[in-house]
């Protein structure tokens, strides 16, 4: 990497459905190298985006009724959508590609008809096993239990013509770039995807670049009726973006070949093996690096559908910042592997680490600057070598350890030798006791003053290596501890004493709660409980029975209008009610029917109701029911309703209803 420049991408984004925390893990990793690049002073260009064709849109437009076009529309920029979760997540993305922009659609046009007519891809026929939802075609080896290797789910036969992409041909150099290059990382993927796809039973398998089974996609120009396969399209934005074989953009001498491209461990095949051959048939430049990043699962499975955890990014930023969630997926998991998301993590991490170490040390620190010299550390200076030196070489030399670990993209590490320093600083504040100098202000008063200033330091560096991380907290925190823009810079992380030595604190509001466990896994919880119901159907009705009844047998049922007389609540029943009814016999008639969650008895009294009166008698609770009365039965959010048929109060008691 030259280092003016730095080129980063997220995979752009199926917009199919509701995005979880998991979707915006490698947004975030992304973002957050982006923002540490600028810092640096690099010229970034961080791209991201949105995947929008294939069976499955099409599909899932048809389903909804719109086109396909109207379905990745809404998807992208409604609220809740792609752009708005990146705007929450404050994602500060310099490009945004959507692979339905006209200039990238011509430019894939361009790009299939190149390879076309280098040989690269030709006409076959395809024979094999399709997985819809991953749009794959998998060989029968290929099938883990019969099902697609990525996702588990079945796979169907599937048949027809196609253009084929000659990946074999490139199948030795791609085994080169995998083992003997540091292209794919961690490394630990390397030789998954060289055994199980190039060294495999029959080789690194050509690849079939179109479909004629459906229609939404990048249409092939010189063959009507065949669409460009979505992978070869969706990979290529990568460098349309930057105005590969368009003139929208004129930004690829610059930024080409890409320095990083985050994936999800799933789509690494696409990327360090399709991708790389790819480009070598087109004769272009290899991008650096594709970093195979972890899932972030939730209760082992890396498609949430919440059990059990609220995942919602927004809610989830709503109760604890979006700082907080952004800092949470990086600092607990190492971004190689997977991690499991549980709420109870998320709040022990905001608990230790923001609340407990950072904000601890920025409260206390400004809080004492501002009760022991009302906010204006004075100038003088007096060091104490054995108790500061070994806070002061610590914090001097981790700019170069953070970056170390930054330029490894090993987030967690990076972040750990921060937490390491703001925990030392802690012990230092208990080390020098403040508190006890203050005691005696005209001897202690320029210690005091020292080894506030030294905290002031320490927190300032700090800050300016989480900026990436939390940008508006660290904003934040340069605000109340008198950091102006030149304390916030990278070259000032590597400094010692770029504050000014009568530096003014303003203690702020404290920026990370301490949050109480028990009761917010409890709020969290009847949270769920909410949404659960929420979508549950507002209204279900019982199916109508298949089974006919001849008519002469419902006709032996009868039905009468019956007035009620009198109601109450049987004894000990909190279901029963006990009705005294006049059926226009003369004779009174006893029902009972278990319906007092609905009705008080009361309010019963003088109704017409219909009953069917030839039922054979039964004994409940002790008591004799001499027939039923007719209700309606739905579910209403999940809960069971009922009501009694009441009929016009003008029809005498007795008439029968037929
Ligand atoms: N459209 C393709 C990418 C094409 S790139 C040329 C795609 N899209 S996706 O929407 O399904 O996934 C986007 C990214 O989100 C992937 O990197 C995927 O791994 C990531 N994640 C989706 N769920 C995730 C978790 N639960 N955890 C971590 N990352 C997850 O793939």
């Amino acid at each position: 990497m030259d280092n003016k420049h730095f080129y980063i991408t997220t995979p752009i984004y199926y917009p199919s459905g509701k995005l979880h925390i998991g979707h915006s893990y490698t947004t975030v990793a992304a973002d957050v190298m982006a923002r540490y690049k600028r810092l640096q002073g690099c010229d970034v260009m961080f791209l991201t985006g949105t995947d929008e064709h294939g069976q499955k849109i099409e599909d899932k437009a048809r389903e909804a009724g719109v086109t396909p076009q109207q379905f990745v529309d809404d998807i992208v920029t409604a609220p809740g959508g792609v752009l708005d979760l990146w705007k929450l997540m404050n994602i500060q993305y310099d490009r945004f590609i959507r692979t339905t922009d006209d200039y990238h659609v011509a430019a894939i046009q361009k790009i299939f008809r190149k390879m076309h007519d280098n040989g690269d891809i030709y006409k076959g026929s395809y024979k094999g096993k399709y997985c819809k939802p991953c749009e794959s075609f998998w060989t029968e080896s290929q099938l883990v239990d019969g099902k697609c290797p990525d996702c588990g789910r079945e796979v169907a036969d599937a048949e027809e013509e196609a253009y084929f992409f000659r990946a074999s041909k490139y199948a030795d150099r791609v085994r080169d770039l995998l083992l003997n290059t540091d292209f794919l990382e961690p490394r630990s993927r390397v030789h998954e995807m060289v055994n199980n796809f190039i060294d495999c039973e029959g080789g690194l398998q050509d690849l079939c670049v179109s479909r004629t089974s459906f229609t939404w996609g990048v249409p092939v120009d010189f063959d009507p009726g065949h669409v460009v396969y979505v992978w070869l399209d969706a990979l290529f934005n990568y460098m349309t973006a930057l105005g590969y074989q368009n003139d929208k953009y004129s930004d690829l001498e610059k930024f080409w070949p890409a320095d990083a491209h985050f994936v999800g461990k799933e789509i690494v095949r696409f990327h360090a093996i399709y991708w790389p051959a790819f480009l070598m048939s087109m004769d272009l430049p290899l991008p650096k690096k594709v970093y195979g990043h972890g899932w972030l699962n939730f209760n082992g499975d890396k498609m949430s559908k919440s059990k059990g955890n609220v995942v919602d990014p927004y809610l989830l930023s709503e109760r604890y910042g979006v700082d907080a969630l952004r800092f949470f997926v990086l600092r607990t998991f190492p971004f190689g592997s997977d991690g499991n998301f549980t709420n109870e993590l998320l709040i022990q991490t905001i608990n230790t680490d923001l609340a407990n170490d950072l904000g601890n040390l920025v409260s206390r620190t400004t809080a004492m600057a501002e009760k022991y010299f009302g906010g204006k550390l004075p100038g003088a200076r007096q060091a104490n070598p054995e108790l500061d030196n070994s806070l002061v070489s610590l914090v001097t030399g981790l700019c170069s350890r953070y970056e170390e670990q930054m330029e490894k993209f090993q987030f967690q590490n990076a972040l750990e030798e921060i937490f390491k320093v703001i925990q030392r600083a802690n012990k230092y504040i208990d080390e020098n006791a403040p508190w006890a100098l203050a005691k005696d202000m005209d001897a202690n008063g320029v210690r005091l003053g020292t080894v506030l200033y030294n905290l002031l330091e320490t927190v300032r560096i700090c800050t300016v290596l989480l900026t990436p991380f939390m940008p508006d907290s660290c904003g934040k925190i340069f605000a109340q501890t008198g950091a102006d823009a030149a304390a916030r810079t990278w070259d000032s992380a590597a400094k010692w004493g770029v504050l000014p030595a009568d530096v003014q604190v303003h203690k702020g509001e404290n920026l990370f709660p301490r949050i109480d466990m028990a009761k917010e896994l409890e709020e969290l919880d009847r949270i769920m409980e909410e949404a659960k119901k929420a979508a549950l159907p507002a209204i279900e009705i019982e199916p109508q029975t298949e089974e006919k009844v001849d008519f002469d047998t419902f006709c032996k049922s009868d039905f009468r209008a019956v007035k009620v007389k009198d109601c109450q609540q049987v004894k000990k029943s909190d279901k029963l009610l006990k009705f005294t009814l006049d059926d226009g016999t003369g004779t009174d008639r006893q029902i009972l029917s278990g319906i007092a969650k609905w009705y008080a008895p009361e309010d019963l009294i003088g109704k017409t109701l219909v009953a069917i009166v030839n039922l054979p008698p039964r004994k409940m609770m002790g008591q004799e029911s001499q027939g039923m009365l007719i209700s309606a039965v739905h579910t209403e959010k999940g809960e069971e309703r009922l009501n009694l048929l009441m009929v016009d109060d003008k029809i005498p008691a007795g008439a029968k209803l037929c």
